[in-house]
């Protein structure tokens, strides 16, 4: 386990420069930073609430909590994540907390919600670290952001993606940061192939987390798809949902 995590760690260390360039991994817009406001003043508690963003790399959901008047604790393991977020924290004047940890040692709270986006896939334990979230947060809310790739979104989404590569391809331009996980580590990570939202719901539910809603987060996809060119813009932009629990 320490030899997996201190792997992931390195990745995302040295992927932290370029990480913020790809669509779909970070607002590129206004519009689009506004759209995950939007999401999250909807499905979190009334500000101002102590949120833990775990897994929370260059800040997309620490920002925007922080900005809509939540206290934020940010917590990654890779330091070069965090260190971007600070830097973007300290531009946009919000304060945001960050700790250099594991996603299953969370800091004690106790936490008025727990929320996460894009880190399910890359946890070699899911559901432990679900439980853990929830022993810190006993009487809080979770949210999960979420999107549909890799094998487990099924051959229409993974069409659209790979459409979606070769038209980037023909223009030259980069989809962000480069490399993967190569198969002895994604032997190690039960969601590796991407996650679905009856997974996350499955997954939620085991750790002891009650009453999971979902939503498809159709404001975020409207706001990532209308910064893309044609024909891009046609072909759409991954499926984004979220799941909350109590
Ligand atoms: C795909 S990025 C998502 C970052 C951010 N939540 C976002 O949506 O842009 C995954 C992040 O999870 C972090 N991470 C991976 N495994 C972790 C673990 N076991 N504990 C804490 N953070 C972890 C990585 O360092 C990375 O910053």
């Amino acid at each position: 386990m320490t030899d997996v995590l201190a792997r992931i760690g390195a990745y995302w260390n040295a992927a932290a420069a370029t990480y913020e360039q790809a669509a779909g991994h970070h607002p590129q817009t206004p519009l689009e930073w506004a759209a995950w406001r939007g999401v999250l003043a909807r499905l979190l508690p009334p500000a101002p609430a102590r949120v833990l963003d775990v897994g929370a790399g260059t800040g997309i959901l620490s920002l925007a909590a922080a900005h809509l008047g939540h206290t934020v604790t940010a917590l990654d393991l890779a330091p070069a994540m965090l260190q971007r977020l600070r830097i973007t924290a300290a531009a946009d004047g919000v304060d945001v907390v960050t700790i250099n940890g594991r996603a299953d040692e969370p800091p004690p709270g106790p936490w008025d919600a727990v929320m996460s986006r894009h880190l399910l896939w890359t946890l070699p334990d899911p559901v432990g670290a679900l439980r853990s979230w929830r022993a810190v947060s006993p009487r809080g809310g979770l949210l999960l952001l979420e999107s549909l790739w890799g094998d487990a979104a099924g051959p229409v989404e993974r069409g659209r993606v790979r459409a979606g590569g070769w038209l980037r391809q023909l223009r030259g331009t980069r989809h962000g940061h480069d490399g993967h996980y190569d198969e002895a580590l994604r032997a190690a990570l039960p969601l590796a192939d991407g996650v679905t939202p009856e997974a996350i719901v499955d997954a939620v539910t085991e750790a002891g987390w009650s009453w999971p809603r979902v939503e498809r987060l159709a404001d975020v996809e409207w706001a990532m798809s209308r910064q893309l060119p044609m024909p891009d813009r046609l072909l759409g932009v991954n499926t984004t949902f979220a799941v909350a629990a109590d």
